[in-house]
């Protein structure tokens, strides 16, 4: 049986962001973006959220952003859809979920397969879904850490591109080691995202090759 096969491409890219608050990981995408370490301009900032903060730091650096409430469509099907023709208007070579608190549809993930990045807080495979950082406390664990992942119709379990990990200190709270975590998504969320546009990713079956 052959494997598929599928090979970043090597261009300057055109990066949609999705985001539902802060946006600190769009920034830190924005920042080395603007400073040409990533070969790729952010093309639109889209959020489902018109008041998250992430979409006013878009507009305060004239970056182009538009929001849509699901509220205004029948099912979150129709509301995907709409996202997909958006990110099909503007020639979107990568979308880059950022803090993008809705699940997509299978057909989002399909229309866009390989093409779409996320960042998760934790080391995936464990601690998938919410509250991540309270999970890892929870269970116990000695280290965490954040992973980069392409995103595919089962969620937080697509094809692992890049994960950092930090200790888990006897006296964390959830939002202490969110704050150690988030320090690292900063740095490997841009990585991933140059790796890609310099075409150095590879997908075979689950696992991802730096090439
Ligand atoms: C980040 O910690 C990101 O890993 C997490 O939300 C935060 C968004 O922060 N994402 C998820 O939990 C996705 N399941 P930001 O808006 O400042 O980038």
């Amino acid at each position: 049986m052959s494997e598929e096969v599928f090979r970043s491409p090597k261009k300057h890219g055109r990066i949609m962001v999705l985001l539902s608050g802060r946006g600190s990981n769009f920034m830190a995408i924005a920042d080395a973006a603007a400073a040409g370490k990533i070969d790729a301009e952010i093309a639109l900032v889209f959020s489902n959220k018109e008041d998250a903060p992430g979409l006013a730091a878009a507009r305060d650096r004239g970056l182009p952003t538009l929001a849509l409430s699901p509220k205004l469509f029948a099912d979150k099907t129709e509301y995907d859809k709409a996202v997909v023709r958006e990110a099909e208007a503007r020639n979107i070579d990568l979308i880059c979920l950022a803090g993008y608190m809705k699940v997509l549809t299978p057909d989002f993930c399909n229309a866009y397969k390989n093409r779409i990045l996320n960042i998760h807080p934790a080391l995936l495979p464990s601690f998938p879904g919410l509250h991540v950082q309270q999970q890892a406390l929870d269970w116990g664990v000695r280290y965490s850490g954040c992973t980069v992942h392409f995103v595919s119709a089962e969620v937080d379990m697509g094809a692992i591109v890049l994960q950092a990990a930090v200790p888990v200190l006897h006296d964390d709270t959830a939002d202490a080691l969110a704050e150690r975590i988030l320090i690292e998504e900063h740095k490997i969320y841009p990585e991933a995202v140059k790796l890609f546009f310099d075409g150095r990713l590879e997908i075979r079956g689950r696992r991802v090759f730096i090439l």
